[in-house]
This record gives C-alpha cells, structure tokens and sequence, in this order.
C-alpha cells in the first residue's frame, strides 16, 4: 500500500524535508482555503495593496482574524503534525517549509527556527512599514474602542497580522532557506496542499529537479501529482498516524 511504501522511503531516507499547506491542519478544526467551506470559498482574499490603501479593507481583514480566534487558540497539533515531529525528534528531519500561518508545528515540538515559514504567521501582527511586532490583544483593544485597525505606535503605518498576503513580498530569509533544504534534501514530502500559489509551489518541483524523491500526500489531486514518486490520495492523519512515534 502507499503508507508501506511511505515507510520504506522514510527508512531509506538520510534527510526528509516536510512541505505542508492548510490540509494538515483541517483536522484540528481550521479550515483549508480551495476545499468546500475553505475560506476562499466564503471570501475573496484582501491583497496587499488594498489593505495599504483603504481603512475599510484594513478593518475588514481584522474583523475576520478576529472571527476566527476562537479556532486559532483551540487547535491542537493534529496526527500529521506529530509524526513529522517524530521525524525532526529522530534526526531525520532538519527543519520544515510551510506555508500555514497557524503556528502548529512549534506547537508539535520543532524549534522556532527549524519551521520556515513561506506565508509568515497570524499567532501575532507586525507593523508594513517598521516591522514592529505586536500582540493580538493590544490590536483587539485598539480595534474594539472605535472598528478601526490600529497604527504603528512608532512609526504611524498600518499593523497587519505577521501573515504574507497576495500581493506582498515574500520572506527573502524564508525563501533562501527553503531552497537550500529542497535542494539539499533526498525525500521531499508534499503534504496537505494543493500546490497552486507560487512561489511556494516551486519547492517540490526544485527538490525533485535536484534528485530528491517526491511523495505528495493530499485528500484531492493536486498540480503536481504527475512529477511524484509517490502520490497517497488519502486523508493526512490516516496516512501519517502510524509515523506518530512515542
Ligand atoms: P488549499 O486549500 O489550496 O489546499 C489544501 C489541500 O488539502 C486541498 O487539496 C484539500 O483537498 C487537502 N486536504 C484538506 N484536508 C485534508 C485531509 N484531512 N487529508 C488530506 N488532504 C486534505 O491550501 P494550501 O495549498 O495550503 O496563502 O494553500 C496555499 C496558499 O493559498 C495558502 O498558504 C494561502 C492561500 O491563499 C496565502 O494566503 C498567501
Ligand atoms: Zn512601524
């Protein structure tokens, strides 16, 4: 079966590098962005040059993080989360790309600086013109006293959850990361996206071009199913339970 072969090619494997998108997630209770009911179904995206451009998309955007807080403080690292801790635990793993926002897998045991983050964070806000990190709190406070999204105490520019919209720039310390580790990994596991946003979606395309195996774990065909070594249409915490170790 496809989880005999996983566990095959994890075995033969000296350095695997998890790629994970918002399909690992959904089993704790937060919803992926393409599936029925994911967000962009329910809502157009806000880019980043609305929300630069107009108080009423900046109010708009932390209306809807708000509305979601209850989901974010709730969710437990899932099935999927855990076996890939298990792998970084047992050395075979050196650090992992995502590009959920949800802060699950330093919630599962890996060190703040092994998740590289491609879509930045929502656990907290930063300022788009300094930089300055905030708590969500003290932007909840602000936005209660009159529905406005708050400004940068320091230097007056818009503060926005620490997330990459479309439209914004994209890591640059993230992005090198993540290319060293594709490029330097022999298993490449693709899990829980349907690979359609680039420049993220590159990083199974460059693992593979660089020798690495691809396996892309996904519920749904994705973009990319044709290039993999091994594609398991399955669910995540099914597939991955097993690789759950002790
Ligand atoms: P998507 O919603 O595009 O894809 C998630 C995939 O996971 C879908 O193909 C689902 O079928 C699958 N899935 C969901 N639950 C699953 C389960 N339990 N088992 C197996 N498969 C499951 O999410 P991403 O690919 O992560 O970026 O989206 C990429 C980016 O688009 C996000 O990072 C976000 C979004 O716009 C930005 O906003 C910049
Ligand atoms: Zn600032």
């Amino acid at each position: 079966s496809g989880v005999e072969q996983l566990g095959n090619m994890i075995a033969e494997a000296a350095c695997i590098v998890p790629f994970t998108g918002a399909g690992i997630s959904t089993e704790c209770g937060i919803p992926d962005f393409r599936s029925p009911g994911g967000l962009w179904t329910r809502n157009r995206p806000i880019a980043f040059d609305e929300f630069v451009a107009s108080a009423d998309a900046r109010a708009e955007a932390w209306r809807r993080r708000f509305a979601m807080e209850a989901t974010f403080a709730a969710a437990k690292p899932g099935r999927g989360h855990r076996a890939l801790a298990s792998l970084y635990k047992a050395g075979k793993t050196p650090a992992i790309i995502t590009q959920n926002i949800d802060n699950l897998h330093q919630a599962s045991g890996f060190r703040v600086d092994d998740v590289i983050e491609l879509h930045g964070n929502t656990t907290y806000a930063r300022c788009i013109g300094c930089g300055h990190a905030y708590d969500l709190p003290w932007v909840k406070a602000r936005f209660d006293e009159d529905g406005n999204a708050p400004d940068c105490t320091i230097c007056d520019e818009p503060v926005k959850t620490a997330t990459i919209s479309f439209g914004q720039a994209m890591p640059e310390d993230a992005m090198r990361r993540a290319t060293e580790l594709a490029q330097q990994c022999d298993l490449f596991l693709a899990i829980g996206s349907s690979l359609v946003v680039w420049p993220a979606a590159g990083f199974p395309l460059m693992a593979k071009n660089c020798g690495a195996k691809l396996v892309i774990i996904n519920n749904e065909p994705t973009e990319q199913d044709d290039l993999a070594d091994l594609v398991i249409r399955h669910d995540i915490g099914e597939t991955l339970g097993p690789f759950v170790g002790n």
